[in-house]
């Protein structure tokens, strides 16, 4: 078991690749609080337990500092230590040009300020344990340009940097800040940017698999197994490192 005796907390958890991080911590020996905006997030925690993990889940958005504090306490006051953050959760703002100031705000609310909060308060209890790891959700549009994704990229690059940035800070606690970016996954996100095209199942794949090198789009399951190996002790000295998991897209 990769994450024996670990405590982690995942944002973002009630779907997609949290979901699928969530469930994998808990099979690798991690007892996982999920954090999400969604009351769906408990029946998530509710299948790692009856699968025979430890789970609980806290319903909360990552924006709001005081929904944070509750929700790092929670997890603390429950298994009595965190050593694992993964920020995960994310606002797809997909606007160009055209975003209003309210479409910026609830993109750098949850994907920056979200992150931030989420790493602070955590942090604080991981000094007290003396170190852990977080586990940023950068993405392919963090490095290159796709349309009308303006608002989404701008703060998926700033996670990058934050992620250096962090790394620098808690290193001497002993907490090292990594990010994975995925390329294109095949999650509720994509499943409402389908929906919201107009695009069929089969149109989205043919468009998008060819633009990665294994000319496929990817598993939430593939990207968690990154999410594991940088959160776990594997990857001791592995601090401030943008780790892809794109299939080979921005290679292309
Ligand atoms: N799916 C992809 O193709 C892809 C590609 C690159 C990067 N990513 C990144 O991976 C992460 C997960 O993406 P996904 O595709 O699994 O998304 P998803 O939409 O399937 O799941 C995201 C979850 O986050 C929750 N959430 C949203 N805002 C929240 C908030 N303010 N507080 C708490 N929870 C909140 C949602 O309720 C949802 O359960 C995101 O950071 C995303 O940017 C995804």
């Amino acid at each position: 078991m990769r994450l024996k005796d670990k405590v982690a907390i995942i944002t973002g958890a009630a779907a997609g690749i949290g979901k699928a991080s969530a469930e994998l911590f808990a099979e690798e020996g991690a007892r996982v609080a999920l954090l999400d905006t969604q009351p769906s997030g408990e029946e998530v925690a509710g299948q790692i337990r009856r699968a025979g993990g430890n789970a609980l889940f806290v319903q909360a958005d990552v924006s709001r500092e005081k929904d944070v504090q509750r929700a790092v306490r929670t997890a603390e006051d429950t298994y009595g230590r965190v050593d694992i953050l993964v920020n995960n959760a994310a606002a797809f703002v997909l606007k160009g040009l055209e975003a209003t100031p309210q479409d910026w705000h609830r993109a750098v609310d949850v994907n920056m300020i979200g992150a931030a909060l989420c790493s602070r308060y955590a942090s604080e209890v991981m000094k007290k344990n003396g170190g852990g790891s977080i586990v940023n959700l950068a993405s392919i549009s963090s490095f290159i340009a796709q349309p009308g994704f303006l608002t989404y990229s701008a703060t998926k690059a700033a996670l990058v940097n934050m992620t250096r940035c962090m790394a620098m800070d808690l290193a001497p606690y002993n907490v090292r800040v990594n990010c994975v970016c995925p390329g294109t996954i095949r999650t509720s996100a994509t499943e409402r940017h389908m929906s919201k095209t107009g695009m069929t199942e089969d149109e989205f794949v043919a468009r998008n698999a060819p633009l990665h090198l294994l000319n496929r789009i990817g598993q939430p399951r593939e990207v968690a197994y990154a999410i594991l190996f940088l959160a776990s002790d594997e990857a001791s000295f592995i601090t401030a490192t943008p780790l892809m998991v794109d299939g080979g897209y921005i290679a292309k």
